[in-house]
């Protein structure tokens, strides 16, 4: 008896389909059925191989000569890279320039290196017009920035179109210091990033520098969580909120593995940096990190691709190829 109603009940579910259009589109049934795979499937080592053969060398000789005017542009690059696939992912949405963007937001200001991208638009256009887009050589610059400082090399790959959506309110979800663990875990995880990913990109905190207004919250009274020497040493250091402290305070230059080691002595800059070390999870990974000496490169290099890959514009009508990396392009 149960059996026959469920089949009865199947029936006029058919027959309802087969009647409301609306239900199971015709169309639907005649084409093959569509397997959407995951947008970072469509991206490709060869994407530019036919169309724009030079891209990679272009990039690498233009951040090249940037870095040997001024080697703190590398880490900035990196960051960029970071703070662009943060927010509506690696789009280049953080390179748009107009009020009310995601690079006008207040926690942007300190970022730098936009120059940089420009420079190397400006050269990709001239041999190729109107085919490779600031979102892929915004990935390809943190890679060439990365070997610049001694960091692991990888292939990068291409596809990515720009997005023409930027707004500064949505930077406000994009961790900036002060953050607990958690915070962080789920930040990196609502973007497909593991703790893993997470311990090893802060790892890039190894070179470059932060403003003293990023750790003013940890100077007015003593931190339990800061070596306290190096507590009254950065008092010292922050007496104006623009002054600029190195983030690894060991080998401030080199990408190495001592941003961890300062992890174990107290001395992260960033209290989202020590933060690290006081979960379990994370803190075995720093551990490793300084166990296993090949871990931080080998997987730096791999949480880097990982990192390119969120939300890409991948897909037909996603996006565009913009002429000018500061603004979109404008529709006749
Ligand atoms: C875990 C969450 C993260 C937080 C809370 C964070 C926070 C910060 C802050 C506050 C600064 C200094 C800003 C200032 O000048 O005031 C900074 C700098 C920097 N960040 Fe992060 N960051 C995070 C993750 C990352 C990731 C994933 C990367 C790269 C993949 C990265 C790369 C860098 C680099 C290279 C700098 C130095 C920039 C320069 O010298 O211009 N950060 N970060
Ligand atoms: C971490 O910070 C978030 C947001 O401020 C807060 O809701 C949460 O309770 C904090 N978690 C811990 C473990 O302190
Ligand atoms: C990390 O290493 C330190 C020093 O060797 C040790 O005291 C600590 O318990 C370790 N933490 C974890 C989570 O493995």
């Amino acid at each position: 008896m149960k059996l026959c109603v469920f089949f009865a009940f199947l029936l006029i579910a058919q027959l309802v389909e087969s009647i409301d259009p609306q239900v199971q589109p015709l169309k639907a049934i005649k084409q093959a059925p569509k397997v959407l795979l995951p947008a970072s499937d469509y991206l490709s080592f060869t994407y530019y191989l036919n169309s724009c053969p030079g891209v990679e060398g272009i990039i690498q000789e233009k951040v090249k000569a940037w870095f040997r005017k001024d080697y703190t542009l590398a880490a900035s690059i990196i960051r960029l890279q970071f703070r662009d696939c943060a927010v509506r992912g690696c789009d280049g949405s953080i390179l748009l320039n107009h009020p009310g963007s995601e690079r006008r937001a207040k926690s942007s200001r300190t970022l730098r290196g936009f120059e940089v991208i420009d420079d190397i638009k400006a050269e990709v256009e001239r041999r190729c017009r109107r085919t490779v887009s600031c979102a892929d050589i915004l990935i390809a610059a943190a890679r060439d920035a990365t070997v610049l400082v001694g960091g692991p090399f990888w292939e990068v790959t291409f596809g990515r179109k720009d997005g023409r959506i930027s707004i500064a309110k949505e930077v406000d979800i994009v961790p900036q210091g002060h953050e607990n663990v958690t915070t962080l875990i789920e930040f990196f995880r609502a973007k497909g990033l593991n703790e893993l990913d997470l311990v090893i990109l802060s790892g890039s905190h190894t070179i470059g520098r932060t403003s003293c207004y990023s750790i003013l919250h940890r100077l007015a009274k003593p931190d339990p969580t800061l070596d306290i020497k190096y507590w009254k040493n950065l008092r010292k250091k922050c007496r104006r909120g623009w002054n600029l402290v190195e983030l690894d305070i060991t080998t401030p230059k080199a990408f190495d593995t001592a941003y961890y080691s300062n992890l174990q002595k107290k001395w992260g800059l960033l209290s989202t940096d020590e933060a690290l070390y006081s979960n379990e999870i994370t803190a075995a990974f720093v551990n490793a990190t300084l166990s296993q000496p090949s871990l931080f490169e080998n997987q730096f290099a791999a949480s880097m691709v990982k990192l390119g890959n969120v939300q890409v514009l991948t897909r037909k009508n996603e996006g565009e190829i913009r002429l000018n990396c500061n603004s979109v392009n404008k529709i006749y």
